[in-house]
């Protein structure tokens, strides 16, 4: 697979097949991911990698929590700005309607939604839960590393038939999350990621969300060339 296809393809994968993910293959992965770009190369990330029984012990663990759902114990940083304005709220609307439509969740149905929000806490099923940390003295230029190695991590995975879904829902968490991996006190959730095989059949995984076209989020000066 090449590039274009890896990103081309690589979608939220919102309900895993149970098919085992082989450790030699999440290192693989890893093993490519790690050349990730970073500010001066000061690569300030860390993998909490889980599978199995340990992986399942972090779910039960928020999932017997569900008294603070969906809010969770108050997120390690704003998500979203608090006001989020359009029409970048317009955006994270269509994509809540449209995934929750795709598995015909009305809005007002409060208990699907819940339901719905509680598969991100499974990991969606995947059989392999990824935990990414950064350490807290790193400020937002650092951050962006972070969507660097993300977004490697994706589509390497994609390369290898894989798929992934990253999920910040679990910086939402950090109480359980650091006292269940041992996150040392320096150290941030940043985010969760699902790795595993498609459910291809599940309705979940077949829509797609939208993007601007290229005109209408860039500007090009100085060419005297054709478009
Ligand atoms: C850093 C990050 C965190 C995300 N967190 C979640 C999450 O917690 N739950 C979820 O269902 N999707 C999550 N997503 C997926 C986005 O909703 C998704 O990337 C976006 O809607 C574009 O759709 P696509 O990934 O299918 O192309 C996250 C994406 C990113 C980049």
């Amino acid at each position: 697979m090449d590039v274009q296809e890896a990103i081309r393809t690589r979608q939220s994968c919102r309900q895993f097949s149970d098919k085992p993910v082989p450790q030699v293959l999440v290192r693989k992965i890893l093993e490519t991911a790690r050349w990730s770009p970073s500010g001066s190369n000061v690569q300030p990330w860390h993998i909490d990698v889980m599978t199995g029984d340990v992986l399942q012990g972090l779910v039960d663990r928020v999932m017997a929590q569900d008294h603070l759902f969906p809010k969770g114990e108050g997120a390690e940083y704003p998500i979203h700005p608090e006001n989020l304005i359009d029409p970048y709220n317009a955006r994270r609307w269509e994509c809540a309607e449209d995934m929750y439509g795709s598995v015909n969740i009305a809005r007002d149905d409060r208990a699907g939604r819940i339901h719905q929000y509680s598969q991100n806490l499974r990991f969606f099923g995947a059989p392999v839960g990824f935990m990414y940390t950064i350490h807290r003295s790193m400020g937002q230029g650092h951050w962006a590393d972070m969507g660097m190695l993300l977004q490697s991590v994706m589509l390497t995975a994609r390369a290898e038939g894989l798929h992934t879904c990253p999920q910040q829902v679990w910086a939402m968490w950090p109480k359980t999350v650091s006292e269940y991996l041992k996150v040392p006190d320096d150290r941030m959730i940043f985010c969760g990621m699902g790795l595993g095989y498609m459910d291809t059949d599940h309705p979940i995984n077949n829509w797609r969300t939208t993007r601007q076209d290229i005109d209408d989020f860039t500007t090009f000066a100085g060419f005297d060339d054709p478009a």
